[in-house]
């Protein structure tokens, strides 16, 4: 963009303008920069790229890179962040957010209804570190607050609407009680993108992104990001990068770069998409329960409709014949993909209980209400009357 404040524009025009940087070749689309290191004109001028702390000079691809940088201003600027720090993947953001703001001794509160590795990652693998975790009610504000009495809290970690689940938890009220305890809120906003929530916006510290989902679009690439404070991303998460290496390769940028493009039309497309889909589902023999923000059935539907721009492209579907019930209907299919990710444009189907969430603990699993009769879809952009017709065999109806 040549002049426009990027503040100033609706997220459509920053999904394709935000944070170009063109070469003097002055190409039309973003130039993909495969390469390690960068060179220098003197000794002089690499001991000053070599000093620069803030990731202004390009130096070396593990943490400063062209194309990750168009990225990481595009996302910046549909986030409304001051800063945004590219991974390799999602759960590496959420690693490099832990690295660069804990420490041992800490403590953090985090939602019982998170991705199966991030209860592995802060439950098992950084309680090793001596730093601990309780786990909580997402939308039980008064379990958070009682769990933030605990000396050294330091973070608060969310994902709203929740996977598998799609429960929705009160973000700006959240965020009072995480400052109220001296913590920062993070919020892992995979399933609604910048396009359906901010979070900065409502209050929250920090966003996680795993941009192997929705941002790429496509089921192409592995990706993640951590956006927020200059302060934060400057001086704790770069750092931390530029040490340990969870870096986003420049070729991954490019995809997710281009995938943001498109992001907006997806997103709206994929939620007409899921609502027509929710409906249809509430009405079949055999659905126990449908998991969907969109439909007025949804425990917090209104907080919802206040917080998010729409209810996203993610739903689930609970089976009154458990196990058997959920694999005869992902057996039955033949368009939707049976397959763990979440975001294409091609729609997945997932049964949670023996995948994404199979190496939790029977008893975190309960406490979090996966059952084995539930079943995971993630809407795409193929006809819903295709996909109906597709559920509808393993449902029998
Ligand atoms: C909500 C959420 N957060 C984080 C992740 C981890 O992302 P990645 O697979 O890019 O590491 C996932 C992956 O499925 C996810 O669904």
């Amino acid at each position: 963009m040549r002049s426009e404040a990027e503040t100033d524009l609706e997220l459509s025009t920053l999904s394709v303008r935000a944070g170009q940087m063109r070469t003097e070749f002055r190409e039309h689309s973003e130039a993909m920069f495969l390469t390690s290191s960068f060179v220098f004109d003197s000794a002089e001028q690499a001991a000053e790229c070599f000093a620069a702390t803030g990731g202004e000079h390009f130096v070396y691809s593990r943490f400063t890179n062209p194309t990750v940088e168009m990225f990481q201003r595009r996302l910046a600027a549909l986030e409304g962040a001051e800063a945004c720090i590219a991974t390799a993947s999602g759960m590496s953001a959420i690693l490099s957010l832990a690295m660069s703001t804990l420490k041992s001794g800490d403590h953090v509160v985090c939602s019982n209804a998170v991705f199966g590795a991030t209860i592995q990652l802060f439950g098992t693998i950084l309680s090793r570190f001596g730093i601990s975790t309780t786990f909580v009610p997402l939308a039980d504000l008064a379990a958070w607050e009682a769990a933030a009495a605990k000396p050294g809290t330091r973070l608060f970690f969310v994902e709203t609407p929740s996977n598998p689940l799609l429960e929705v938890c009160d973000i700006p009220a959240l965020a009072a009680v995480a400052h109220k305890a001296g913590a920062l809120l993070a919020v892992d906003n995979c399933l609604c993108t910048p396009i359906l929530q901010r979070p900065l916006d409502l209050g929250a510290d920090i966003v996680i992104h795993s941009a192997t989902k929705y941002l790429d679009g496509q089921g192409r690439v592995l990706g993640g990001a951590v956006l927020g404070s200059k302060n934060l991303m400057l001086e704790g998460v770069l750092p931390f990068l530029r040490t340990a290496g969870p870096s986003m390769s420049p070729f991954n940028a490019w995809v997710v770069l281009k995938g943001l493009e498109t992001l907006e039309i997806r997103i709206q497309r994929q939620s007409e998409g899921a609502m027509l889909i929710a409906r249809w589902l509430e009405a079949q023999a055999g659905v126990k329960r449908v998991f969907y923000p969109g439909l007025e059935s949804h425990p917090q539907h209104a907080l919802a409709a206040r917080q998010q721009r729409g209810a996203g492209a993610v739903l689930s579907f609970e089976l009154d014949g458990g196990r058997d019930a959920a694999w005869r209907v992902i057996n039955g299919t033949r368009i939707f993909s049976i397959t763990a990710n979440l975001g294409d444009v091609k729609s997945t189907i997932t049964h949670p209980a023996t995948t994404t969430h199979g190496r939790v603990s029977p008893e975190a699993r309960a406490a979090s209400g996966i059952g084995d009769g539930l079943v995971r879809l993630a809407i795409g952009l193929e006809g819903v009357a295709d996909l109906r017709q597709d559920l509808a065999r393993g449902l029998g109806s």
